[in-house]
């Protein structure tokens, strides 16, 4: 098993690293000013509001917030985990990553269970091959051996101990980990699923994290999910994205249908954009994972009840993240059919056309609330108006968000008071100067020693400055000068991925992040901050005395 990578290497890798060079291979920056510019590769943007600052060697987004450092734009653009971004990041800089000897690495269980996971996966597909009446099912089901493939569709044989079996080596520990195993009432462990066909999930770089499981007959629980793990969260994974991406590379749309099946049967027919939420509603996670790759959704539900909630429910997810160049519409199936059995029966023609029919948000938001109300009378336009109000109000402020209330006025013919929509906006990320903390010397101090850590030479003794300790931040800015007294020619970044997984990491990027006011002449601003530190030392034993002495009055 491989060594650590010692601390030493991880600094240089940072230090190394230039953030605008590895950015401008995802995104186009152009110069601004100090900075650089683009059009934000986390969200979908006509106006670039996306910048680096190669003074900090850090990315921030005015419009979505996105920010960090080289490493955190590989951990977050490109699924990398932190390992995986500095042998990344090595590689750029033709180095070879150095392994500790004699350590042995913790055993990586994350590493462990995506094994595993991958193992099931195949031995799945392997029983599959050995069962015919479940390729039987799938033939029913109209599934060819293709896109079986392309989904490693499997089978899980019948059998509550087919797995503790089939993988001696891992312990029922590790097998119920990864949701393989579930627990009765006596604390027995047995196997989840039993003579189902099964659909492994994959995460966006392709690792299996969990399965879905279809019964072949007609048991009470039609599907069965792997429950969450470490590893699987069903609010913000989807069936078949990485699929998706995988067949198309840049994805122009993406259809979001209810189910497995619909997944795999729309791909077979000729619709490889599709996903599915696993047994849960919509999230306002899964539409922000979504617009990630795509500016235009459309939602293909049930035209049954159930799908008529789940629409809504996730049309609520959308408003708030609305923003005004995407796209997003809904279609809801003729009664009784799902996109699976359409497509079927009709063909792809007939499902595209189908598509084409698809409602706007504006239409099938007025289209829904027109429902519940009686827009012949006064009080039905009046209850239309009180409806409509909070939820246009959760869209941040766009032009979709006018033209919304715009059109509520027409058809309440009336103006409806533009206060009660403006007011319960979230808050827009301004493009200001002064976002980020309030003003404090020791903030103040902590984020000039970010800029610049050889002004940690003009920093006060660490002994003097521990007589502060309780000072909100001193122990941070302790901390900061002890690792700067170990290695002074660290990096501003190199110093603050020291801290990464910590919660102090995120009040340290926040720090990097800020224009606080007297910045310009740092080393001046810096030893001032150091005088005022000096003061408060002096005056700490007398503050002591006048709390502990001054009579009550
Ligand atoms: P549906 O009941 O619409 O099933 O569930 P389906 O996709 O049309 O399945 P087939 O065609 O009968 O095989 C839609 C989705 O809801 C979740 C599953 O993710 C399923 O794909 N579901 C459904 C469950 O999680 N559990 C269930 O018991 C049923
Ligand atoms: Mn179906």
């Amino acid at each position: 098993m491989a060594g650590k990578i010692p601390q030493t290497f991880i600094d240089q890798v940072v230090q190394q690293t230039d953030i605008v060079d590895l950015i401008n291979g995802y995104v186009e920056l152009k110069p601004k000013g100090r900075e650089y510019g683009a059009c934000c590769p986390f969200h979908h943007e006509k106006s670039p509001s996306f910048t680096v600052s190669p003074d900090k060697q850090f990315y921030h987004c005015f419009g979505c917030g996105a920010h960090g450092t080289a490493i955190s734009f590989l951990i977050e653009h490109e699924g990398l985990e932190f390992i995986e971004a500095i042998e990344q990041l090595a590689a750029r800089l033709s180095l070879e990553v150095p392994r500790e000897q004699g350590h042995v690495e913790t055993v990586n269980k994350s590493a462990q269970s995506y094994e595993l996971l991958e193992q099931v996966n195949q031995f799945y597909q392997k029983q599959l091959r050995q069962h015919p009446a479940a390729i039987e099912y799938l033939k029913k089901r109209g599934i060819n051996g293709e896109i079986a493939a392309a989904f490693d569709i499997g089978y899980a044989p019948e059998g509550f101990d087919t797995s503790t079996k089939a993988f001696p080596k891992a312990t029922p520990a590790e097998l119920e980990e990864i949701g393989l195993l579930s627990k009765n009432d006596r604390n027995h462990l047995y196997d989840r699923f039993r003579d189902r066909i099964m659909f492994p999930i994959r995460d966006l770089r392709g690792r299996v994290i969990a399965f879905g499981g279809r019964t072949l007959g007609d048991a009470k629980a039609k599907y069965i999910n792997s429950p969450e793990t470490p590893l699987f969260h069903k609010s913000d994974n989807l069936y078949g994205l990485y699929e998706a991406r995988k067949a198309l590379g840049k994805l122009s749309r993406l259809i979001i249908v209810e189910g497995y099946m619909d997944v795999v049967a729309l791909n077979q027919l000729g619709f490889p954009e599709c996903v599915a939420t696993l047994g849960t509603a919509t999230t306002s996670q899964h539409i922000q994972r979504l617009l990630r790759y795509t500016p235009n959704l459309l939602f293909c539900f049930d035209g049954d009840r159930a799908g008529q909630d789940a629409a809504w429910k996730a049309l609520q997810q959308i408003l708030p993240v609305y923003a005004d160049n995407i796209d997003i519409r809904f279609a809801f199936m003729p009664q009784g059919e799902d996109p699976d059995s359409f497509i079927r029966e009709r063909g792809a023609d007939a499902f595209a056309a189908f598509l084409k029919e698809a409602s706007s948000l504006s239409g099938y938001f007025f289209q829904k609330l027109g429902q519940e109300v009686d827009s012949n009378n006064t009080e039905g336009l009046a209850k239309l108006a009180s409806l409509a109000k909070p939820l246009i109000a959760k869209i941040p402020k766009t032009v979709f968000r006018d033209l919304m209330t715009k059109e509520l006025n027409q058809r309440v013919g009336t103006v409806v008071s533009n206060t009660g929509i403006m007011r319960e906006q979230p808050p827009v990320k301004a493009r200001s100067n002064d976002r980020g903390p309030r003003y404090t010397k020791t903030r103040l101090a902590i984020a000039l020693l970010l800029r610049d850590p050889s002004l940690a030479s003009k920093a006060l003794d660490i002994e003097q400055l521990s007589q502060l300790l309780g000072t909100p931040g001193i122990d941070l800015l302790i901390e900061m000068l002890e690792i700067l007294e170990q290695q002074a020619d660290l990096s501003g970044v190199s110093l603050l991925e020291r801290f990464r997984g910590r919660p102090a990491y995120e009040h340290l990027i926040k720090l990097l992040d800020w224009d606080p006011p007297d910045m310009t002449n740092r080393e001046v601003s810096f030893v001032d901050t150091m005088r005022q530190f000096e003061k408060d030392i002096k005056r700490a034993p007398f503050d002591a005395f006048i709390q502990d002495n001054t009579p009550e009055i």
